[in-house]
């Protein structure tokens, strides 16, 4: 069956979402890879990970192998392999003078300099790489494409700051998903209603279909969605529980947001909801295989003395995230099928609810077109 031959011409814009191959093709990913990965901003942490000169602390996701290390006043990427036999050197987090490796004791510095090779007569000069690392609203980026300038037309945004925020929880796992599937997710508002009972009663499904607030660069989509007011009963207990607490903490208030999700389009995700931030980072493993790595940050104040509204949090982020990922691996599966018969099949998109994913496979389509 071709793309057209079931198109019944329902939409006077005839543009479609991405062939299925994409979702299944190692051509496409090395090309994703190098000219959408490669370039980055790429996520390395917060800032709240190594607040004092000499901490330091291992590195998963896009920059599994380095390590994020304070020296003098400032975070920087290092890697964690070591230049006489590339042993991993350090694991977990901690405080360090010196980064020693544990096979043959080569020592560096912060900055990443050898600075002793037992039994070498002169020093190597074999030298850590080293990164460099612009933070941006508490986190912190590499890569040649600078994050501030990706995400300017946020500058004004004062709630995005999250330099105040301390760790809550890290999770890693593997999906047998394209990467694509993850981000498409959280760039379409269509699904909510249908997906999500606990949160399509939180937020205002009126924002949805209309006047969202949202922004988007080339490489980037931004999106604004707000607490229905006065709030509803709750779609799930998570949600009333959450619900419960959010209004205990801001009585009589309506919380400023519901959420605002950032997608990088170099497979990175960062999402605000009130008093936390929770990052992503897509590591595609092969066409149907990701990695995933998400870090929890709370508000230091709430994580210090409101537990109750932490874990209200957590599970209502618990909900949404698992009841996405069943989306996903159900659009997967459907591409899976049509991929195996040789098929290929797109509907249009409905604007404004999936106007980011348009835009990512806008920026995907060009990156592959002219590579
Ligand atoms: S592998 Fe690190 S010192 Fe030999
Ligand atoms: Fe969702």
């Amino acid at each position: 069956m071709s793309q057209h031959s079931s198109n019944r011409g329902t939409s006077a814009d005839c543009s479609v979402g991405l062939p299925v191959s994409w979702y299944f093709d190692p051509e496409i990913l090395e090309i994703e890879r190098r000219h959408l990965f490669a370039a980055g901003p790429r996520y390395a942490g917060h800032v709240s990970l190594v607040p004092n000169d000499g901490d330091y602390v291992t590195l998963g996701g896009q920059q599994v192998g380095r390590l994020l290390v304070r020296h003098n006043g400032q975070p920087q990427l290092i890697s964690n392999a070591c230049r006489h036999r590339q042993a991993e050197m350090l694991t977990g987090s901690g405080h360090a003078k010196h980064l020693v490796c544990p096979i043959h004791n080569w020592a560096y510095d912060l900055d990443g300099r050898l600075v002793a090779a037992p039994h070498f007569p002169e020093n190597p000069c074999l030298d850590l790489e080293r990164r460099k690392l612009t933070e941006w609203n508490g986190l912190l980026f590499e890569g040649s494409q600078p994050i501030h300038e990706v995400l300017s037309p946020l500058a004004s945004w004062t709630e995005l700051n999250t330099s105040g925020y301390v760790l809550e929880r890290i999770d890693e796992e593997e999906h047998d998903l394209n990467w694509k599937a993850f981000l498409e997710i959280y760039l379409e508002d269509y699904h909510i209603s249908a997906v999500h009972p606990g949160f399509r009663a939180f937020v205002d499904t009126n924002d949805l279909r209309g006047a969202l607030q949202s922004v988007g660069g080339e490489r980037f989509f931004c999106e604004q969605v707000n607490v229905r007011w006065p709030l509803p009963a709750a779609g799930s207990p998570n949600f009333a529980a959450y619900q419960r607490v959010l209004q205990e903490m801001l009585p009589g208030r309506r919380p400023p947001f519901a959420a605002i999700w950032i997608c990088l389009f170099s497979g990175q995700l960062i999402e605000y909801y009130p008093f936390a931030v929770v990052t992503t980072t897509y590591l595609p493993l092969s066409p149907t295989r990701t990695r995933l790595r998400t870090e929890y940050y709370f508000d230091r104040e709430i994580a210090e003395m409101r537990r109750d509204y932490v874990a209200a949090g957590l599970a209502v982020l618990d909900e949404v995230t698992s009841e996405d990922h069943t989306a996903a691996l159900q659009l997967q599966a459907g591409r899976q099928a049509m991929y195996q018969l040789g098929e290929n099949s797109q509907g249009p998109y409905q604007v404004p609810m999936e106007q980011g994913m348009r835009r990512f496979h806008d920026c995907l389509r060009t990156i592959v077109e002219n590579p």
